[in-house]
Order: C-alpha cells, then structure tokens, then sequence
C-alpha cells in the first residue's frame, strides 16, 4: 500500500548514511515527502536510493556538528525543495570505554556529534519553520539516556539524556509556533553501530532481557519517527517515546 502521508513536505534525516537514519529517510520516500539524506558519510546504497526518485531527494555531505555545515546544508535544502517542515536528529557515534579511560576529546567528540549537533541544526531550521507556522522536529535519544548503556560508555549515556532534555525545554519553546518537538528512546537496533559493538555473548545476554525477544530492526525506529512527525500525532509534543520491546 502506497502511504501519501507526507506528500508536500520536506524532511532533513541526519545520519542517513546508514542504520535507523537510512531506513528512515527511505520510509518518508515512500510516504511522498522530499527528503534530503544529510550525513558526512557517502555511501553508493544511498546514492543508488536518491537516484531512483530524483525529483524528491537529494544527497548533502555535511558534519552536523559544524555549524557552517549545517547553516549551508539547511539553506541548500530549502532552494531546493522551498520548505523545511520536518527535522529529524538522528546522526550520533559512540564510544565504549570506562570513564577513567575515557580522554577529554573523547567525551567531547560524542557530546559534539550526539548533542551540539541537534542543537545546531534545530537553531537552524527555526526560522524556516516559524515562518511557515508549521513544523515538526524528533530527536534520537536512546535507553541509554533513559537507564544506562550495557555496551557504552558514560559519554554516550550522558549525550543521550542531554537530548531527553533538550526535546523537553525545546517542545515548550517552540508550540507558539506550532512546532513540535518529540524524541524516541530505542533500545538496542539492528544497525552498523550495534553491529561494532556486539559480541557472541552480549547478544545472548542482551536476548535474555528483552521481553519481546529479538533485537528490532531499524524500520521498526523509523515507523515511530514516522508517526511523531505526521499529521496524526499534533497533540504530542515534548513526549519521550520508549521503543524497547518491553526493556525497561
Ligand atoms: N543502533 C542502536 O542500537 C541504537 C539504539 C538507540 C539509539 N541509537 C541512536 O540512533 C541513531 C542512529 O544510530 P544507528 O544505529 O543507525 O548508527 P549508524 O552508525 O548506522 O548511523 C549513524 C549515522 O550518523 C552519521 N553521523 C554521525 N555523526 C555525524 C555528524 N556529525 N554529521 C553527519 N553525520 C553523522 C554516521 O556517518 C552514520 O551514517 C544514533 O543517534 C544512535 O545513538 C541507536
């Protein structure tokens, strides 16, 4: 079944070279809406996506964590497609160490790609979506920013309960303007970045906790992103959406 949801409406996925990010921007492909797949990683299967629907999406490197970057990727999709309605933060990296192992540049290396860069791109597509009287924005926090990570370290978790934060303060900011702003907390998900991370014995583990039983896919991510930034869900906002088959 073909989903027309978001026809007319132009969505930026940062971190849509891979995982929850990618499979995202795909589902709002397929729900009508322009999209613009924005990350600092060029990969062929994304270019290969974009090329199939040419006049609804467009490939834009940037580090999200610079705000030329980002200042120059938001503008750039507005010329292209003349509207920003929908931003959805889900670039993010990781790093597994003990704290005391853990090097200042470390902590600030995932407090710059996690945090500074959802602050800056949501600065950054304010305007547009104050003008429009309309806007939606999600957030990728993470369990981890809800409990504890099993597999990361303090920096990660820390960076993901900074975005529960941040949604929260945002969400009261911006409904003047009919912005919305929501984050989801998935817990662990099939991607490249879990992949890295998990070990013969840290899935098995990780199975015996999860009351639903399996580790979910990126699209079961993307479907609930999906819905926080649809039409269907206006009355939330500021909402922190847990998506852990029962993990917590
Ligand atoms: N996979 C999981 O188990 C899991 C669980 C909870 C939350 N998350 C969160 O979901 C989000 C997506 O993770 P994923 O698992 O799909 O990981 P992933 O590594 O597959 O994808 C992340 C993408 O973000 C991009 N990226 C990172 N920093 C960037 C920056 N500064 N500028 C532009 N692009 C940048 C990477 O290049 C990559 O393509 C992250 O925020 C992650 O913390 C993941």
């Amino acid at each position: 079944m073909i989903d027309y949801r978001f026809n007319d409406k132009t969505v930026i996925v940062t971190g849509s070279g891979s995982g929850i990010g990618k499979s995202t921007a795909i589902k709002y492909l397929n729900s009508g809406a322009n999209v613009v797949f924005a990350s600092k990683t060029e990969r062929e299967d994304v270019l290969d996506v974009i090329k199939s629907f040419p006049s609804k999406s467009i490939f834009i490197k940037a580090d999200v964590s610079d705000e030329g970057d980002v200042e120059s990727m938001i503008k750039h999709a507005f010329n292209r497609f003349g509207s920003i309605d929908i931003l959805v933060n889900n670039a993010g990296v990781s790093k597994g160490m003990l704290l005391e192992d853990t090097a200042s540049n470390d902590w600030d290396w995932v407090m710059a790609n996690n945090v500074k860069s959802c602050f800056l791109c949501t600065k950054h597509v304010i305007p547009f979506m104050k003008n429009q009287r309309y806007g939606k924005i999600v957030n990728v926090s993470s369990i981890a920013g809800r409990d504890k990570s099993m597999v990361l370290g303090a920096s990660y978790s820390t960076s993901k309960a900074a975005i529960i934060g941040f949604t929260r303060h945002m969400s009261s900011e911006l409904a003047k303007f009919n912005i919305n702003v929501n984050a989801v907390c998935p817990s662990q998900t099939k991607t490249p970045l879990l992949d890295a991370l998990l070990t013969e014995e840290i899935e098995e583990a990780l199975l015996k906790k999860i009351p639903l039983g399996y580790i979910q896919s990126p699209d079961q991510v993307a479907n609930v992103i999906l819905f926080l930034s649809s039409d269907e869900s206006n009355y939330m906002t500021g909402s922190i959406v847990d998506i852990n088959g029962g993990l917590l």
